[in-house]
């Protein structure tokens, strides 16, 4: 049986695409029939007969798309505060990353962690992004770094979509970084760990893109070319961590291979941009990891600008760069440390956010035929979901066209 409904009394900041002023619709109405957005517009011309509908009311509240985060490592063992506290006192990331630290002692961590328990810890940050009105969250493998740990971190990435209402895309991350097993042998661990277990992975149906850490503590260009390659030969997307913390040129790689993204970009510099732009690729960018390693470097967002590139916005949620699990506070952070606009965070986190997962027209913007995920707020005005800092004002989440 169809399933409609026509929610009326809202204002609604549909993120459409070229539509200035966020796309804002005071009085308006969306009709959703199963789940998709059958119409949007002023709630005085809604064109069906009122009385043959399921009408909602939403007391005057903000209407957006449900929101987006496009890059998170959100499963993982443990926690990594002593690196928190190394760095304090004045221990760089890098140097805690080559004295066996950072990313490999989470993957002990996460290696011995059971499947139940990296769910449950797992579940507990997803949460808090659904209490922030996310829907569609990207989670990477990354932590594992054999080929079954791997593969097991994104089944438990698969079982979370299991268990809440949201969208999971998995991302294959075993590149990483080198494992103490493969240490000075990272040519030998690509061969032997990522390329083939991507395809396994693949196989198995658990993974939606390929990504990678170029940087000199992780793999070089040349290294990660021959993931993309493998990638490519699948048939999945790929997308990169890129000039994170030196420009390794990887943005550029990432443009070459059609990525959907290149990620972080503090070190990307403004001439390169233009020939990033000309790809299409999105630069998503992660203030919460720049606040938490203090970093200084600021990505080009003025060369993003004039180049018309994408710009999404996503927590980066993981134990060492950025433990953070509130997309609203990662918009709050666009804006005070990189200087988005609160039109441009948002953008980040739905439209944008949607490209850079290869979803443009299903989510991130409240438009006919895309899906009626959709996030109700008690603000008054959409500058105010980057405004507040430390709560979130999220009424209610509407999924597949019903309260969540
Ligand atoms: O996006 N840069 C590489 N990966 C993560 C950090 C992972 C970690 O430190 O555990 C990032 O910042
Ligand atoms: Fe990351």
């Amino acid at each position: 049986m169809t399933q409609q409904t026509l929610f009326t009394d809202c204002t609604v900041a549909t993120l459409k695409s070229g539509q200035p002023n966020y796309g804002l619709i005071e009085d308006a109405a969306i009709l959703q029939r199963d789940g998709l957005i059958e119409w949007i517009g002023p709630s005085g011309v809604v064109p069906l007969k009122r009385s043959e509908m399921d009408e909602q009311s939403l007391q005057g509240r903000l209407v957006t798309p449900a929101l987006i985060d496009c890059h998170t490592h959100l499963v993982f063992g443990g926690n990594r505060s002593k690196e928190f506290e190394q760095r304090l006192k004045g221990v760089s990331y890098e140097e805690i990353a080559s004295s066996g630290g950072g990313i490999n002692s989470t993957v002990e961590a996460t290696r011995a962690a059971s499947f139940d328990a990296l769910v449950s810890a797992s579940l507990r940050r997803l949460d808090d992004l659904i209490s922030d009105g996310v829907a569609v969250v990207e989670v990477k493998s990354g932590y594992g770094l054999t080929i079954d740990d791997e593969i097991r971190m994104l089944q438990v990435a698969r079982k979370l979509e299991e268990l809440r209402p949201v969208k999971i895309v998995t991302t294959w991350l075993a590149a990483h970084a080198v494992p103490p097993a493969f240490k000075g042998r990272a040519d030998t661990y690509i061969d032997h760990i990522v390329i083939p277990g991507l395809v396994r992975a693949a196989n198995e149906g658990l993974v939606d893109a390929v990504d990678g850490f170029c940087e000199t503590i992780a793999f070089t260009s040349g290294q990660i070319e021959r993931v993309f390659q493998a990638a490519g030969s699948l048939g999945l997307p790929v997308k990169l961590h890129a000039e994170q913390l030196s420009d390794q040129k990887g943005a550029l790689l990432a443009a070459r291979y059609s990525a959907l993204s290149a990620d972080h970009l503090a070190y990307l510099s403004a001439t390169d941009v233009e020939a990033f732009a000309s790809a299409g690729t999105v630069a998503v960018l992660l203030p919460g990891a720049f606040y938490t390693l203090k970093e200084t470097k600021l990505p080009p967002v003025a060369a993003l600008r004039h180049h018309n590139v994408d710009i999404a916005i996503a927590t980066d949620c993981n134990p060492g760069s950025s433990p953070i699990s509130s997309i609203l506070t990662a918009m709050n952070m666009a804006c005070t440390e990189f200087a988005l606009t609160p039109e441009e965070a948002l953008a980040g986190t739905t439209r944008c956010a949607a490209k850079a997962l290869g979803l443009s027209g299903q989510y991130g913007e409240i438009t006919i035929g895309a899906r009626a995920e959709l996030a109700v707020w008690d603000v008054e005005h959409p500058s105010e979901l980057s405004y507040w800092l430390g709560g979130s004002p999220l009424h209610k989440r509407i999924s597949h066209g019903i309260a969540a």
